[in-house]
């Protein structure tokens, strides 16, 4: 069998002239790359609403497993910060606007920001089981969605993902599952 792949240099060397501007994104990027920061920009309001509830019930957070509860709450919070910056980094890499208005996080996010009114630890961590869940189903198709077009944000994706299902597993042995 033949080997078909034939890259004509030739071609990509002029291509890669052209709209130097555009930085690291060529002709060969395969993704709609307006929809990418879009849907990117809807993952950094899901994260930054994450980021916000982990950091609201670690503050919060009462009774005997307090200490233990918060601090894993500290820890989420944490990593959800550092997901929504690496987000708006791509964003920034594609040429897009990475949004942080806060007035326009929650209708973006994936997740809803919840405070449990009577600060019960048992209800905290089903509230942040339910949104890592969410956030976990949503981000495999986004995963799914970019395929083989484009793989630098697949993986940006696969590997925050990979932390949400860490976070999700966290809960559910703090709820004693
Ligand atoms: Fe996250
Ligand atoms: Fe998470």
């Amino acid at each position: 069998m033949s080997d078909d792949f034939v890259l004509d240099v030739t071609r990509i060397r002029e291509q890669a002239r052209q709209k130097m501007a555009e930085g690291p994104v060529t002709d060969a990027y395969g993704k709609d790359r307006e929809r990418v920061v879009e849907i990117l920009n809807d993952v950094i309001a899901t994260e930054v609403v994450c980021w916000l509830r982990y950091t609201r019930h670690a503050i919060s957070a009462v009774g005997v497993d307090r200490a233990q509860v918060s601090a894993e709450f500290t820890e989420h919070a944490k990593e959800e910060l550092d997901h929504a910056l690496r987000a708006a980094e791509r964003v920034s890499q594609l040429g897009g606007e990475p949004e942080f208005d806060p007035a326009k996080l929650a209708e973006r996010s994936h997740t809803d920001y919840t405070t449990p009114a009577d600060h019960d630890l048992q209800q905290m961590l089903r509230d942040n089981l339910e949104a890592e869940r969410i956030v976990i189903a949503t981000y495999q198709e986004i995963i799914r969605w970019l395929g083989e077009d484009d793989p630098t944000t697949r993986r940006l994706m696969e590997s925050i993902m990979e932390e949400e299902e860490e976070h999700a597993d966290d809960l559910v042995d703090l709820l004693g599952g």
